[in-house]
């Protein structure tokens, strides 16, 4: 048994001393990479004011609780045909006042111009939006001022987008950032949940949506598990595949939402962003894993983003 155990520890060695790419993907998720540190904008982030929810009041169910995502945003479209009316189709995350992270399809929806971002969204049917005795403040509404594609995005690769708001958000207890990989986290394992938060809608052109945002859990899964989508598409190292097993009923977020990890910090927990919902698993009902962007993979491009405009 011992003399197994170190023969397995053995060719565990070898493993990693030969094969740290295969390694990286039976394992999980990588963490940051140390560079991101001396990156200009690193200093930008705040790495003590993030990923802090009011998650005491969750009443259960796969319904949010008010406040437990308070960096959910939502993104708010002008269809091109219609003269009024603003439509809620993506999801995004925010990470500074002024910076939300989405997904770049969700800025190239045909029939649709890109304008807004809305903060501090629980219920879409009520606002202000309450939960027992407490009520949130009325959602903020901010016009985007830029929109800042990966400029080599295509057939779903690298669909990752910054938009710049105009004026700041204003942080409270329901609007507030979510905090960036750091190199000292380790990335997610194999199987660990992650969270994923929004309305439940991904199909541009149907209605069908939930009015409460909800979350599900989803465990990270090999890469290749999301190799099912047809079209030739293969998940590459910048992606991050993840569900399979969610409950029959439950949805995921919106397209450019943030899939989540909380990890224990001396701070207390804070909720990282692991990443951003590109495609697949938004479908409610349906066992099949969804594809998403990964944050860590793509850091020091949204660090660069964050310099834009400065
Ligand atoms: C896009 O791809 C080209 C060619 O592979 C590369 O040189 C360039 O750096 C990429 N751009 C970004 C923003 O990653
Ligand atoms: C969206 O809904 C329409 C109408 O039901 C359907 O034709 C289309 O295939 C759906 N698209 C996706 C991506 O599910």
């Amino acid at each position: 048994m011992a003399a197994a155990t170190k023969k397995s520890q053995f060719v565990m060695k070898l493993f990693i001393i030969f094969c740290p790419f295969t390694l990286h993907i039976i394992q999980g998720l990588e963490a940051a990479s140390a560079g991101v540190a001396q990156h200009p904008a690193w200093m930008l982030l705040d790495a003590q004011d993030c990923g802090d929810s009011v998650a005491d009041r969750i009443i259960g169910g796969t319904n949010a609780g008010l406040g437990q995502f308070p960096w959910i945003a939502r993104l708010g479209y002008r269809s091109k045909e219609l003269t009024s009316g603003i439509e809620w189709l993506c999801g995004g995350a925010l990470i500074t006042p002024l910076h939300v992270v989405t997904a770049a399809h969700c800025i190239n929806s045909a029939g649709f111009i890109l304008e807004w971002v809305r903060l501090g969204e629980h219920n879409t049917l009520t606002d202000p939006d309450c939960q027992l005795w407490t009520c949130a403040p009325p959602v903020q509404d901010i016009a985007i001022e830029r929109v800042l594609p990966h400029l080599n995005f295509s057939n779903f690769h690298q669909d990752l987008a910054m938009l710049v708001l105009k004026t700041p958000a204003v942080f409270n207890d329901y609007v507030a950032p979510i905090c960036l990989p750091r190199p000292e986290l380790p990335g997610p394992l194999l199987g660990e949940p992650l969270t994923v938060a929004g309305w439940g809608k991904m199909n541009m052109t149907t209605e069908e949506r939930a009015t409460v945002l909800q979350y599900v859990q989803v465990p990270l899964v090999p890469p290749a598990a999301c190799d099912i989508f047809g079209h030739g598409f293969k998940t590459s190292a910048g992606e991050v595949c993840a569900g399979a097993v969610m409950n029959k009923d439950a949805c995921g977020g919106d397209s450019g939402g943030p899939l989540m990890k909380v990890y224990d910090t001396p701070e207390g927990p804070k909720t990282y962003l692991v990443g951003v919902v590109s495609f697949g698993p938004t479908i409610c009902g349906i066992k099949k894993p969804g594809v998403y962007t990964s944050v860590s993979y793509y850091l020091n491009w949204i660090l660069d983003k964050l310099l834009v405009n400065k």
